[in-house]
């Protein structure tokens, strides 16, 4: 994916940030996956009383895109909090499950956006060796 494509992604992102549900973090996060096929899929924080129950932006968006019918993500973009951050571990293996060691991840870092590579950011990821859908 090239750099005008991942700002786009990025801005899909940071329009979904507006609708992330975070009374009691007030941390706002959203974020964007595209799928294998060009679609785009968003999705936000949505945390609950019982603060576990808790769903990170980048799971919501990556739940809505297999629920569309998707199966393979190649890039991803998260808008999240003021300053940026990268995805959570928990998020990078649900990542890991539907893209592969090249599939991009841009994040804000330091107030800059940057894009680095599933493998860069989940090396090893557990997988099983029979995937349920090849
Ligand atoms: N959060 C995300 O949405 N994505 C991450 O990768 C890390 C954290 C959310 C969860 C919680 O609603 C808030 O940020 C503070 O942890």
């Amino acid at each position: 994916m090239d750099s005008p494509s991942r700002a786009a992604l990025l801005k899909h992102a940071r329009a979904a940030q507006d609708r992330a549900y975070a009374p009691y973090s007030g941390f706002r996060v959203g974020a964007a996956v595209e799928t294998d096929d060009g679609a785009v899929y968003t999705g936000v924080n949505v945390e609950n009383a019982s603060y576990g129950l808790s769903i990170c932006a980048e799971r919501v968006a990556l739940c809505a895109a297999v629920a569309a019918g998707a199966r393979r993500i190649s890039a991803v973009a998260v808008v999240a909090g003021d300053a940026g951050g990268a995805p959570c571990g928990a998020c990078r293996q649900f990542l890991a499950e539907f893209g592969d060691a090249a599939t991009t991840v841009t994040f804000y870092d330091g107030g800059a956006p940057t894009t680095l590579t599933l493998a860069d950011l989940l090396p090893h990821p557990f997988g099983l060796e029979a995937s349920p859908e090849g």
